[in-house]
């Protein structure tokens, strides 16, 4: 099973479309996914359709009430499962902080996932900030992916994003973290920007950006709002397509 962030600290950058979309793709190809939905904003659970409920997040096993297991729910998908997020997990911030080692306890938390073998995959959505859920999803994680709003100071974000991942491994707390990608996204092939952030990003992250692009595209932004993933909101559209063929680049890089 292979464990993957999904994060860039800058707001707005498709981090939660990728999570719930790659997600719902990899378990259309035949893989069983699970999506941490980190965020307290709990756009990926809503997103997927579910309410947010209090108790059903992450949090409980992260301060040892609860196993993981059993925060574990369905989703509309087939071989997609979903941890929810709601509003309790801003209290986890300050709850772990008091730890001996806080950036260990989604790893351990997460552990007994990794045994059972239940899934193929687990896509972590992160909230936009360099927190400490943040922090703790990258030092859980096999991989990182980095979705890039196709937008002046894209680069600069994902600096910021890079120093912190070298840090975590120049430090021990995770040395086998692996970049699996730089994806572009709300891509617009018709303005020079969009292009433009393509060649630059190309330039600065050899063979590191993913040759799939994601369009920007209307229904992508509207399908969240009935609670599905492109998959079932729009499954022959643009958006669905990208997304599958982002799930195909991503199983191929990580093999
Ligand atoms: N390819 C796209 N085309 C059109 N709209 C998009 C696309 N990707 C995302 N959006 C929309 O842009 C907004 C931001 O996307 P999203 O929520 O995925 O970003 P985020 O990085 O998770 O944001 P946050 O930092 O707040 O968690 C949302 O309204 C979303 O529906
Ligand atoms: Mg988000």
């Amino acid at each position: 099973m292979k464990f993957i962030a999904v994060a860039n600290q800058k707001g707005g950058v498709g981090k939660t479309t990728t999570a719930v979309n790659l997600a719902a793709a990899l378990a259309e190809a035949g893989q069983p996914t699970l999506l941490l939905d980190l965020d307290p904003q709990a756009n990926a659970t809503s997103g997927l359709g579910l309410a947010p409920e209090a108790g059903g997040s992450i949090y409980r096993a992260m301060i040892g009430e609860r196993p993981v297991q059993q925060q574990i729910r369905p989703t509309a998908h087939e071989r997609l499962s979903i941890i929810p997020s709601e509003l309790d997990l801003v209290g986890c911030e300050i709850e772990i902080a008091s730890l001996d080692q806080p950036q260990h306890q989604l790893r351990q938390v997460l552990q007994p996932l990794h045994e059972q073998r239940t899934f193929d995959y687990l896509i972590m959505d992160c909230p936009p900030s360099l927190g400490i859920l943040m922090t703790n999803s990258l030092v859980a994680a096999d991989g990182l992916l980095i979705p890039v709003q196709s937008e002046f100071y894209a680069l600069e974000g994902i600096s910021k994003i890079l120093d912190l991942t070298q840090r975590l491994r120049e430090q021990g707390l995770n040395p086998g973290l692996q970049l699996v990608g730089v994806l572009l996204t709300m891509f617009d092939a018709r303005t020079r920007l969009s292009q433009q952030v393509m060649t630059e990003l190309q330039q600065h992250l050899p063979d590191q950006v993913f040759n799939t692009i994601i369009p920007r595209s209307i229904r992508l932004g509207e399908a969240p709002s009935f609670g599905q993933s492109i998959l079932q909101y729009d499954p022959h559209g643009v958006g669905a397509h990208s997304y599958r063929q982002l799930a195909a680049e991503f199983t191929a890089r990580l093999q």
